[in-house]
């Protein structure tokens, strides 16, 4: 498998083969994360931009840590400090920044602008988040399900809440590949686009996997392996968005009733940042407006044995340094 020189936009442009060639290369720097056997000669000396028109705690920390252990430097690029969007295209961008550096990561809003990205760059470019989907994500998600299971194919995975973003359309590509069930249990006007739905279904065809949409909550829950959500509103929303959410996803929170529908042996998975108690900006101010004390998830299942959020934190770390190990 070569995947060098590739950029990692999304994981539909990838095979079940070649995503778990990234999932192998990931366990794999981890076991030598753990038994500290140093990999920087991998990428000695090359040198990594790192966009950000978003904020960021883990997918920036990962990709610094992750270059830092490859040997290579990286440049962080802030939402407000560069040009780029208001001063320059990213066409000429891309042809700047490549001629500088060996490998590009960008977390942006439109799945277009890093698409575009990486049309006018010639060196990789690695999707950080865009409204649409977050592949980065996806692996260190597949990771930890791995870990946990042992297996991939055939785990039942039900999403909850805003089905229609990037978590959403992401995990139902990833499952769709990985011959996984993927449910998404919300308001169906959170369910994912439909065309976006029916890709879905015929890789899921080929691959043993399935995808189901239902607004029924016990059916979408019950013996299912992993119940995962995201916060209601994403970065990049505005504040208005939160009263028809809260209107709209509150039947669908992530409370213990649901796990134990899912059973004794599910997992809960979030890809964090979380609101599950008033310990957050957010969290209070919507409590403020709203009187909700949690939000997306009760912080009784955040902290519960069955969570597993941190381990799938930690391995946004091994999955991103693999990407870039592979593609740089
Ligand atoms: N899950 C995730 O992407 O976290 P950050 O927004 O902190 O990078
Ligand atoms: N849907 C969230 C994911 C954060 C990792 C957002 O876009 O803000």
């Amino acid at each position: 498998m070569n995947l060098k020189g590739r950029d990692f936009l999304k994981l539909l442009d990838f095979t079940p083969e070649e995503i778990l060639y990234l999932l192998d290369l990931a366990a794999d720097l981890k076991d030598k994360k753990k038994k500290g056997i140093d990999v920087s000669d991998m990428h000695k000396g090359k040198a990594v931009a790192l966009i950000f028109e978003k904020t960021s705690t883990r997918t920036r920390c990962s990709f610094e840590r992750a270059c830092q252990d490859l040997g290579a430097f990286t440049t962080y690029l802030d939402p407000e400090s560069s040009q780029i969007g208001k001063k320059e295209s990213m066409a000429d961008t891309a042809r700047v920044l490549a001629s500088m550096f060996d490998g590009i990561e960008y977390r942006g809003f439109e799945q277009a602008k890093v698409e575009e990205l990486a049309e006018y760059s010639k060196v990789p470019v690695w999707n950080g988040l865009t409204n649409e989907f977050h592949p980065t994500q996806m692996l260190a998600d597949l990771l930890t399900i791995r870990e946990h299971f042992g297996h991939l194919k055939g785990i039942k995975l039900t999403y909850m809440g805003d089905a229609r973003y990037n978590m959403g359309n992401s995990l139902m590509v990833a499952c769709a590949k990985m011959g996984m069930h993927f449910t998404a249990c919300t308001s169906k006007d959170y369910f994912p686009a439909e065309e976006l739905v029916n890709t879905c279904k015929k890789i899921a065809a080929e691959t043993g996997g399935s995808v189901t949409l239902t607004e029924d909550v016990d059916a979408g829950t019950k013996d299912v392996d992993v119940i995962y959500t995201d916060v209601w509103v994403s970065m990049g929303e505005p504040v208005e968005a939160w009263k028809e959410r809260i209107d709209a996803l509150l039947p669908y929170q992530v409370t213990s009733k649901v796990m134990k529908n899912a059973g004794a042996n599910a997992v809960f998975m979030h890809c964090l940042p979380a609101y599950h108690d008033l310990n957050t900006e957010v969290g209070r101010s919507v409590e403020k407006k709203f009187g909700l004390k949690e939000i997306e998830v009760t912080n009784e299942v955040f902290e519960s044995e069955a969570s597993i959020v941190f381990e799938e934190a930690e391995n946004r770390f091994h999955t991103i340094k693999a990407v870039v190990a592979a593609t740089l």
